[in-house]
């Protein structure tokens, strides 16, 4: 007998899946303003690009979770041909309308629509931290990339917005942080490829906390997982929330724990 969600116990759904359905969602609506406010993944895949050093990579790459196709339009300057592709349909569409990639596909890193072999690099820049099972997303991109061919990926670790997060903690028992992976454990997943991986802290400060919460909402980056609850905003919960988070010489500042990965695909 087949099982519809409604007959399963709410209680036993893992609350630690992520919700790709509300993730999706979230950076669709996200699209329009996103590459405003996107500066740290800006910089984070310009800084993923440069880990190439040779030009003499291949010609066609597939930007895995593609976004609004910024980075799409950066190798397709290259004179690359690209493949953009997203969860979000609403991304891909304004991908699409700036004419970042030479093809759009909407699709799931975790589970790609792509054939074996099918692309020289493939880039994903700030994408896979939204995933469920990061061994998972590096296979299919290892199945996806030819042989000689390279992954780039860079992903947020442990540590992360953990000042934002010490804040909530004051204010309430609820998780309003995506959890990431501890260092060691990107590290683990990298084993099975020869790889190379690099680790850098990004800072952030802000002079007032409401533009530090529109950053992360601009990113799409509230809707995370299964069981996610989080009061309304109120005007006594952000004054209790400003007062609980730590701050230097006045400004509120957020860390960010960037990993970067190379893997050669030697099969
Ligand atoms: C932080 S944005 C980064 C976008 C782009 N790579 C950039 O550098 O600007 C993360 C993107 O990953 C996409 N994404 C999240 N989970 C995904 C998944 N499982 N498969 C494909 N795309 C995903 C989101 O829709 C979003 O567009």
């Amino acid at each position: 007998m087949d099982l519809t969600v409604s007959d399963v116990d709410k209680n036993r759904i893992d609350k630690s899946r992520v919700d790709k359905q509300a993730i999706a969602g979230a950076f669709g609506k996200a699209a329009a303003r996103y590459d405003a406010v996107a500066k740290l993944q800006q910089q984070t895949g310009e800084y993923l690009m440069k880990m190439v050093q040779s030009e003499d990579i291949g010609n066609r790459i597939l930007d895995a979770g593609c976004g609004t196709g910024f980075f799409s339009k950066r190798w397709k300057q290259k004179g690359k041909r690209v493949i953009a592709l997203d969860l979000a349909a609403g991304m891909l569409s304004h991908a699409k309308g700036l004419q970042a990639a030479d093809y759009y596909l909407q699709g799931d890193i975790e589970n790609l629509g792509l054939a074996d072999n099918s692309v020289d690099v493939c880039f994903s820049n700030l994408a896979v931290q939204w995933c469920n099972e990061l061994p998972r997303v590096l296979q299919e991109f290892h199945r996806v990339t030819r042989p000689g061919g390279l992954i780039l990926f860079s992903t947020l670790a442990q540590g992360s917005l953990w000042e934002l997060e010490t804040a909530w903690k004051h204010i309430d028992d609820y998780r309003h942080i995506n959890q990431f992976l501890p260092l060691q454990t990107i590290a683990d997943a990298c084993q099975p490829y020869r790889h190379q991986i690099r680790h850098q802290q990004y800072n952030q400060r802000y002079p007032q906390l409401l533009p530090l919460l529109n950053s992360l909402k601009g990113i799409g980056a509230t809707h995370l997982h299964h069981g996610r609850q989080q009061g309304l905003m109120t005007r006594k919960r952000m004054s209790a929330l400003s007062a609980a988070y730590p701050k230097n010489n006045g400004d509120y500042l957020l860390s960010y724990q960037i990993v970067f990965g190379v893997i050669y695909c030697d099969k």
